[in-house]
């Protein structure tokens, strides 16, 4: 059988293909076979592009035309379509595995649920106010300026100059003081409580008192290491009353605008709170969640300012740009670098490239720029929802929405509870959330009555009106 010598450069090769070429019968045929195999088994799905016939010629050692041969019966046979400009590909509605089973033999489908029709759920921004330009931008940027040593693994607290950027960014609009080499670079805040929470596991520490409401995942993560004492939340905030009660030396806790209920903690319980860290030698975690959308012109600095040997502060893009993004900051207090580095270092850096678009697009100014522009848009939205809840549902109250994404839209006594109203919304397409799922127990914070977490942030601005609308007539049947 006459062999193609393999070329010394690769890099005109089109898609690779891992084929199990038999040896028996002729090459022809071997190739055939090896492809109807791979089609079967569900290597190769419907639509996937196969290799040039030069290209598998040369990767399979065989001459270009046993490789054409074969391509041609398998067309024939119905496997293969050969598209013009596109190449040869494999068959729609070639026969895949598990076809012939029931569908009770079937694993199920992993598949994302369409969300809601009226996507008022906490917790996310407007995906499409994502800057697209101006990262693609930073992105290119990135990679054409990027040193060679950006394509390693490097410091596990992230690149020096997204940490350099960071903290000057954060001490110029939040009063955050730290240098850069205390700066970690992260995938997230809910994974900076996860390397947090095993860094104060690991310094002997048992408990940390997490605010009650908080957000679920977050105490799912924390309590995966450490005991977890809820610590009520009144209007100042945070109780440091019960946090001292707990014994707890660590406090996760959201000063510039509670999660879920939306109240800044008062000056007052923060001088509390600072002092309960100097006296029993306690840790405070800051998390600065939307920290870049205040609407009052009061703006809140970050309570680490007052603490930074006690405080660890962090951040995160989640809000500011998207969680697809998946980039945080932890202002890290000198005592915690070494363990949280070596935590980072474990779960390994996050994605060099992305960090350095972050930093290009903070420098170069498009950073403020977009937020500028969304702040003003999330502003809109909620004066919407208040003009809507005053006009069409003067019973109920809206609070906590000086800052933020997010609304608790208060329901009047004598409304239904909330698993009623729940069960009405979500019949109507209309998504939001009930209080009770951030609380755990009695949590004896400000809304005691059935209430609901309404974020303003997800939909779409033309379907926003719409949304909100649809809540509010909702709401006033169940009222009346
Ligand atoms: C209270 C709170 N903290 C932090 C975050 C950010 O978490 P992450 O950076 O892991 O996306 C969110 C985002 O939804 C949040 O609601």
């Amino acid at each position: 059988m006459p062999e193609c010598p393999m070329p010394d450069r690769l890099d005109h090769f089109g898609p690779e293909l891992l084929l199990d070429v038999p040896a028996r019968g002729t090459r022809r045929r071997a190739v055939e076979e090896a492809l109807r195999e791979a089609i079967r088994a569900g290597r190769l799905t419907p639509g996937t592009r196969l290799p040039s016939t030069r290209d598998l010629a040369a990767q399979l050692r065989l001459s270009r035309g046993t490789v054409a041969q074969a391509y041609e019966q398998l067309a024939a046979e119905g496997w293969l379509t050969g598209r013009s400009g596109s190449g040869t590909r494999v068959a729609d509605g070639v026969p895949q595995p598990g076809a012939d089973r029931t569908a009770g033999d079937r694993a199920p489908a992993v598949r994302s649920r369409p969300g809601p029709r009226h996507d008022l759920r906490p917790g996310r921004p407007d995906a499409r106010a994502f800057p697209r330009d101006a990262w693609g931008r930073a992105t290119r940027w990135a990679i054409r300026e990027a040193p060679a040593d950006a394509f390693e693994d490097g410091d596990p607290r992230g690149r020096a100059e997204l940490r350099g950027t960071l903290a000057a960014y954060l001490g110029r609009v939040r009063g955050v003081r730290v240098d850069a080499a205390h700066v970690i670079i992260c995938s997230g805040y809910t994974q900076a409580l996860g390397l947090l929470a095993d860094t104060f596991g690991g310094l002997g520490m048992t408990g940390a008192g997490m605010e009650n409401p908080s957000m679920p995942d977050h105490v799912t993560v924390v309590a995966a290491r450490l005991r977890v004492a809820d610590i009520g939340v009144d209007a100042g905030g945070m109780s440091v009353a019960g946090l001292a009660e707990s014994g707890a030396r660590v406090a996760v806790c959201t000063p510039a605008h509670q999660f879920p209920l939306g109240m800044s903690m008062s000056p007052e319980r923060r001088s509390e709170l600072v002092s309960w860290a100097q006296d029993s030698a306690g840790w405070i975690v800051e998390d600065d969640y939307d920290g870049e959308f205040r609407y009052d012109r009061r703006p809140i600095g970050a309570l680490q300012s007052r603490l930074p040997a006690r405080t660890v502060y962090v951040g995160s893009t989640s809000k500011s740009l998207g969680p697809a993004v998946r980039l945080g900051w932890i202002a890290c207090p000198p005592p915690l670098l070494e363990p949280l580095t070596e935590a980072k270092r474990l779960a390994r850096p996050s994605s060099t490239l992305e960090q350095l678009a972050l930093a290009r697009l903070i420098d170069s100014g498009d950073y403020d720029r977009h937020l500028r522009t969304v702040r003003r848009g999330y502003r809109q939205r909620r004066d919407q929802l208040a003009a809507t809840v005053r006009s069409r549902l003067p019973q109920a109250r809206v609070l906590g929405i000086e800052a933020g994404l997010h609304a608790i839209l208060e329901l009047p006594d004598g409304a239904p509870d909330e698993a009623t109203v729940m069960r009405r919304l979500r019949a109507a397409s209309v998504g939001v959330h009930p209080l009770g799922a951030y609380t755990r127990g009695p949590s004896g914070h400000a809304q005691e009555g059935p209430a609901l977490v309404v974020g303003y942030g997800t939909p779409p601005a033309h379907r926003y009106q719409a949304a909100i609308g649809a809540l509010a007539e909702e709401l006033r049947g169940l009222l009346a």
